[in-house]
């Protein structure tokens, strides 16, 4: 099936007891067994729940992959997929990683023993210089948060065969209507649900996916065993969220592209960065291995400063001063002292979030309005 369809109709029956279309919210804990030992593939809804079930089966179909596993968030999935990992592994990622992952990785996962790498993926060498031995994960965000850096995923993929290091992606910005990763040689695609395939900023829920049947047998065990699962009701709205995927995907990146195209040109603006713009370095290969550029676009301002960007924002009206991503609804966030203030200042400098460094989420709204919205702010 092509992706629209599998986007409304992947792991999702109709309910056999009554003949519903949408898959019912499964809100029980338990099952009944018929008698020890017999149930209908049922037990316990931490293990196991048949809407989780449809919703997996789904973001699964999406990615082009055979196993899928929905957790309580999306840290909570990174959080699964690091437990794999034993002390003395080494891990080697982003420079410039949304700084959630960053923390995970470094004040929880650090001090069991397992180290980590920060480098530039956009030079191979970089990796190149930290590969070993006991590197057993490589770990990609692309585009990255909120830099828009792009990562080339089939060049690092075949750079690595050889080597013991399971890939993963962090396919968050891109979903899987503009990005494949498994077909481009990753192992593992992790998703924070919470963004566009819920859709709606009504949910926060986390996602892995994959075709290796060793890895996914340890996210089973690992999603039982620590049990950070989502509830059904959750999964429920992601299922519907997903059925509209490819609308909102081609809304969100024919909207970014026009506000990418007015800033561009505008003369408080200093950087910008959105990959669908062919003077983004990353543009080439952004048209190589996205069908679009997604809905997120940064910007610094020539006046670099913590209170200049914040009183740019003040005066949105349309865009909404939040946290988070990939709605329906036009946001706008300051890295600096937001998503991205638990990575040190000279790091966070380093990889370019600067104090005036402003990221938009573009929203699927009148382009007008949202171009009148910056306009004002911006004067
Ligand atoms: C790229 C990326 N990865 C992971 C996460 C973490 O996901 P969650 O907030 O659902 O835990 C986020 C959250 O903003 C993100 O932007």
């Amino acid at each position: 099936m092509k992706f629209a369809t599998k986007a409304i109709h992947a792991g999702v029956e109709p309910d056999p007891s009554t003949g519903a279309i949408m898959t019912p919210i499964f809100q029980t804990s338990t099952y009944a067994q018929e008698e020890v030992g017999k149930n209908k593939g049922y037990e316990y809804s931490r293990t196991q729940n048949p809407t989780r079930t449809a919703l997996e089966k789904n973001l699964a179909a999406l990615e082009n992959a055979k196993f899928g596993a929905c957790f309580g968030s999306g840290l909570a999935a990174i959080d699964c997929l690091l437990k794999i990992l034993n002390p003395g592994d080494e891990v080697i990622a982003n420079n410039d990683l949304y700084g959630g992952t960053y923390r995970l990785f470094n004040s929880v996962f650090a001090k069991y023993g397992i180290k980590f790498h920060f480098v530039r993926m956009d030079q191979a060498s970089a990796i190149e210089a930290v590969l070993n031995s006991k590197t057993k994960m490589v770990w990609i965000e692309t585009p990255t948060n909120p830099m828009l850096n792009i990562i080339d995923v089939q060049a690092i993929s075949d750079a690595l065969k050889a080597s013991a290091a399971m890939v993963v992606v962090d396919n968050t910005f891109s979903t899987p209507y503009l990005q494949t990763p498994l077909d481009l040689g990753a192992d593992v695609v992790m998703h924070s649900v919470t963004k566009y395939l819920g859709g709606h900023s009504d949910v926060v829920m986390g996602a892995l996916v994959t075709n290796d049947e060793k890895i996914a047998s340890e996210i089973y065990r690992i999603q039982n065993s620590s049990g950070a699962v989502c509830g059904p009701q959750d999964c429920f709205l992601v299922l519907r969220g997903v059925k509209t995927l490819h609308l909102r995907m081609q809304r969100h990146c024919e909207n970014a592209m026009k506000v990418a195209k007015y800033l561009r040109n505008h003369s408080a603006i200093d950087k910008l960065y959105y990959p669908g713009l062919a003077s983004h370095p990353g543009h080439e290969i952004a048209k190589k291995q996205m069908l679009g550029f997604s809905g997120m676009v940064s910007f610094t301002l020539k006046s670099d400063t913590v209170k200049a960007a914040q009183d740019t924002i003040a005066k949105c009206r349309v865009f909404t001063l939040a946290e988070s991503l990939g709605g329906v609804e036009s946001l706008i966030g300051h890295p600096a002292t937001m998503t991205h203030a638990s990575i040190p200042q000279k790091l966070r400098r380093k990889s370019g979030v600067v104090d005036s460094l402003i990221r938009l989420s573009v929203g699927v709204e009148d382009i007008e309005d949202l171009i009148a919205d910056l306009e004002q702010a911006l004067e």
